[in-house]
């Protein structure tokens, strides 16, 4: 099978938050093989009270200590014992080593709260807020190596308000998100590749 080939479809879903986006993607009824989660957070309550199996791939560290490459390895192996074949980041906090990269080439998603490559990092919402943009978005996108720089497969626009704070924008980015991210998830599954 090669890079970006997504035959068969069995889904991995990685959170670390709400898991709003998971919700979404159980609500639009795409069948999620396995759920894994980072750190002790609500979506693995969101999995479970759908009757999908959830891992805690729990993280040793967030020092400087913290063997990602292990950690990353650790994660494949749950993947691959789960036969997933696209891996579907919703709000998932650990950055990932090469071998995940080197097992699912081109078979990672991501969506991410801002217009790419226009604000990109973990404070998408708050940086576009400080720049000062009338309108931001979600994008959702092939995660490389490089962070939130993989190929664009969606984009959505979000207007900025005169009152925005960052949760009142994220709130709304989010409500796009969880319409766009499924839309998208269901379009790669029924064109059987990523891009
Ligand atoms: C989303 O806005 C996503 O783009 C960002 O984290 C948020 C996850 O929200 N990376 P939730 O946990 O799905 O509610």
């Amino acid at each position: 099978m090669g890079a970006g080939y997504v035959c068969g479809v069995r889904l991995g879903v990685l959170a670390s938050g709400s898991g709003t986006n998971l919700e979404a993607i159980l609500a639009a009824d795409i069948p999620v093989a396995v759920v894994v989660i980072d750190r002790p957070c609500r979506a693995i309550d969101v999995a479970t009270s759908h009757g999908v199996v959830a891992v805690l791939a729990e993280r040793s560290s967030y020092g400087k200590d913290f063997d990602r490459v292990a950690y990353t390895n650790g994660v494949i192996d749950v993947l691959e014992s789960h036969q997933i074949d696209l891996v579907v980041m919703a709000g998932f906090g650990t950055i990932f080593e090469k071998p995940m990269f080197d097992a699912y080439e081109g078979r990672i998603i991501n969506t991410h709260p801002a217009l790419l490559p226009s604000f990109p990092g973990w404070h998408a919402v708050r940086d576009a807020l400080a720049f000062g943009v009338k309108v931001t978005g979600v994008t959702v996108h092939v995660a490389t190596l490089e962070v939130d720089a993989g190929p664009i497969i969606a984009q959505a626009a979000v207007p900025v308000l005169d009152d925005d704070t960052e949760e009142s924008l994220h709130e709304r980015i989010k409500d796009v998100e969880r319409v766009l991210y499924p839309d998208t998830i269901k379009a790669i599954i029924e064109r059987g590749s990523v891009l």
